[in-house]
């Protein structure tokens, strides 16, 4: 059953019945060989109602090991982002592409980012945000368009699909290259104007 066959099905189910059927379903993908590495598949965190919803790429060794997205040192930074402008993990959505971690943290390969998609659409589907922020080029890639260039593109709003779609640099990248702060705040205040305004 596809994802949005499936999610018709549960029309008129609860919103918790349906988020809790995908959380049991997603919780046993094998759909790619990233299963077989995995100690904890990463799912996601945050309001499961949120206006604004967050995706990264795919768990490193701490979102592996604890089950939670960004909870590694990227994660900090993504906290002390979400505070620059007032909000913190309970007011948003935080998901990735791929929700098990890619050995020695290298980039989820496309076939992989495919199997995968079916459960962050219907995670989409199910926190129907008005707002997604992709964090880095891979999420860009796979969000907004394949050739998607983070440096030229970032801060700016996409329509995708009906939604509206934002992505900025991700935060390991700002702790490797601290000099890309200040656009990411720029963008960070971008996203709040239009937080604000909803
Ligand atoms: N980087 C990501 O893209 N996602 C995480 O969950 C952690 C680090």
């Amino acid at each position: 059953m596809g994802a949005s066959e499936f999610e018709e099905s549960m029309t008129g189910s609860p919103l918790s019945d349906r988020w809790n059927a995908l959380k049991t379903e997603c919780a046993n993908c094998r759909a790619c060989a990233l299963c077989g590495g995995r100690t904890n598949l990463v799912f996601g965190v945050g309001n499961e109602q949120a206006e604004l919803m967050f995706i990264g790429e795919g768990p490193g060794e701490q979102e592996d090991l604890q089950g939670v997205p960004f909870v590694g040192p990227a994660g900090k930074l993504l906290d002390s982002m979400l505070e620059m402008i007032d909000l913190d993990r309970s007011q948003v959505y935080i998901a990735n592409i791929v929700k098990c971690r890619p050995p020695h943290n290298r980039d989820p390969k496309p076939e992989e980012m495919t199997a995968c998609r079916p459960w962050l659409e219907r995670q989409i589907a199910l926190v129907n945000p008005k707002l997604i922020v992709c964090l880095g080029r891979i999420a860009a890639t796979a969000m907004i368009r394949a050739d998607f260039r983070i440096t030229r593109e970032h801060g700016q709003w996409f329509e995708v699909n009906g939604r509206r779609i934002l992505a900025t640099f991700h935060p390991s990248a700002l702790l490797r290259d601290p000099a890309r702060r200040p656009e990411a705040f720029m963008d960070l205040r971008e996203i709040r104007k239009e937080f604000r305004a909803l």
